[in-house]
């Protein structure tokens, strides 16, 4: 079935991948990672989780691209390919990006909105942070209500304009330019942070190896909190790299790609916390992960670095900001590819700009609902017991919708159908070279691990306390 995808396709290698990075490279690396590392055993839980990358997310990872482009199909139509009742996996993976734009959006408009005020800093003007407390500042700035929509819906708005353009035409081309950016930015923004004085104590944090964390059953929450991180950071079980491998030539080799994108995704989450930790104990401050760490700590630190601070703190939110926007453009073209395929079911010509623009209409109102809510700030009432409207999405999403997924995906591939996806693997005849480790990583070991990040998720959420 040759299928040169109505809905589009991509003009180059090199524009897959960072197309498929930049989904992958996102928050996650930036403000959940590093402290991840720091707090769950340093260098050990980097051992850890590089197993787990190489045993569970390369493998999910070559699953989903591979059923992509297998089908051809957006996440729901691509799960039907295997039968019916395959299709609520479709589902799963295809409400869990639309609840993530909700609160992505959000987060992602806080970016814009510190990027202007560092600029504003650096001509001293009265729009800047202007020497203010910065956990007074973010108090201030998530309670004004009409000032976060406003940068949520501006956040919104830039998604859809690039997703609009088309797969290579707006997708490939910003994510070419952005992805080399956000790299180079990080590189300087590591320079000045680990030659900052003091910044040994925040290397040491990160890497030095802690073994007490495993002791009894604390191996159990290392690896679930591990595996919960790669497996959000990889941008899996949502139907975003099924997607995106619907978009992929036939030429290209699935086995090597599903090895370079973890393999990119987890060098930036570590290079994210060279960036981070060093200048966050250089500055006295107290390590942190969540929306705390970006917007509070991180901004202290600029803060005390000095006349130059406003600079570093500019680069660093517009660095954040490309790396939400390239994940928020790939929740929105999962999301999209699917209402697509309904279309072309239908026989109807598609219109991407309708479509996107439905989609876009409905992340706004999902933004302005988790923007008003302003993390909690402004008295709105709890879903699901969860202080914040963020947090609650995220529930939905990140700890049951996602884990859950890709766990009943692995037990499909693993056990029910597990040669379905030989053949496109190896298309062309290309030599099979992962197929033991494939079939044995699938069928044994993604599927126990995946039920421990959902537990673990569960656990965290509703702070259980079971592994602890
Ligand atoms: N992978 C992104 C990150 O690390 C988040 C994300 C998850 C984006 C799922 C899209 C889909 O932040």
């Amino acid at each position: 079935m040759e299928h040169s995808n109505q809905k589009g396709q991509w003009g180059s290698r090199f524009g897959f991948l960072m197309a498929a990075i930049g989904s992958a490279v996102g928050l996650g690396n930036l403000w959940g990672f590093p402290y991840k590392m720091g707090n769950n055993g340093g260098f050990a839980f980097l051992v850890v989780y590089l197993a787990l990358v190489i045993f569970v997310g390369v493998v999910v990872m070559l699953a989903e691209l591979a059923l992509g482009r297998k089908s051809g199909k957006g996440v729901i139509a691509a799960y039907e390919t295997l039968g019916r009742k395959y299709k609520i996996i479709g589902w799963f993976g295809w409400i869990s990006p639309v609840l993530i734009l909700g609160f992505y959006c959000m987060l992602g408009g806080y970016c814009i909105k510190y990027a202007i005020a560092n600029i504003g800093d650096l001509f001293n003007a009265s729009w800047g942070v202007a020497g203010a407390d910065s956990a007074e500042f973010f108090a201030g700035f998530t309670a004004n209500q009409v000032e976060s929509t406003i940068y949520t819906l501006i956040f919104v708005a830039l998604t859809m304009i690039i997703v609009q353009a088309g797969v290579s035409g707006g997708i490939e081309k910003f994510t070419t330019f952005a992805m080399p950016a956000l790299f180079v930015m990080l590189l300087i923004v590591i320079i000045r942070s680990v030659t900052l004085p003091g910044a040994d104590a925040g290397l040491e944090f990160i890497f030095k190896p802690n073994f007490e964390v495993f002791k009894g059953t604390g191996w159990i929450n290392v690896l679930a909190s591990a595996g919960g991180q790669m497996f959000f950071s990889l941008s899996l079980g949502m139907g975003i790299m099924v997607t995106y491998g619907s978009y992929m030539k036939k030429e290209e080799d699935l086995q090597q790609n599903s090895l370079i994108i973890p393999l990119a995704d987890t060098t930036v989450a570590v290079m994210a916390s060279l960036a981070i930790m060093p200048a966050v104990f250089s500055a006295g401050q107290d390590p942190a992960q969540g929306p705390g760490l970006l917007f509070i700590t991180l901004q202290t630190v600029f803060q005390a670095m000095g006349s130059l601070g406003p600079l570093f703190g500019f680069l660093f939110y517009v660095l954040v900001f490309i790396a939400a926007i390239t994940s928020s453009i790939s929740l929105t073209e999962a999301v999209s590819s699917a209402i697509m395929d309904r279309h072309i079911e239908k026989g109807k010509a598609i219109n991407r700009r309708k479509i996107i623009t439905m989609v876009g209409i409905f992340v706004a109102l999902e933004g302005t609902f988790v923007a008003l809510d302003g993390l909690g700030a402004n008295g709105f009432p709890q879903i699901f017991g969860q202080s914040t409207w963020l947090d609650s999405f995220d529930l939905v999403s990140e700890g049951i919708l996602m884990p859950l997924g890709a766990m009943i995906m692995a037990i499909v591939f693993g056990w029910i159908k597990p040669a379905y996806l030989d053949d496109e693997i190896t298309y062309g005849g290309r030599e099979y070279k992962m197929k033991k480790y494939f079939h044995y990583s699938i069928k044994f070991i993604a599927p126990p691990i995946l039920l421990l990040v959902l537990l673990g998720q569960i656990d965290t959420f509703f702070k259980l306390g079971w592994f602890s």
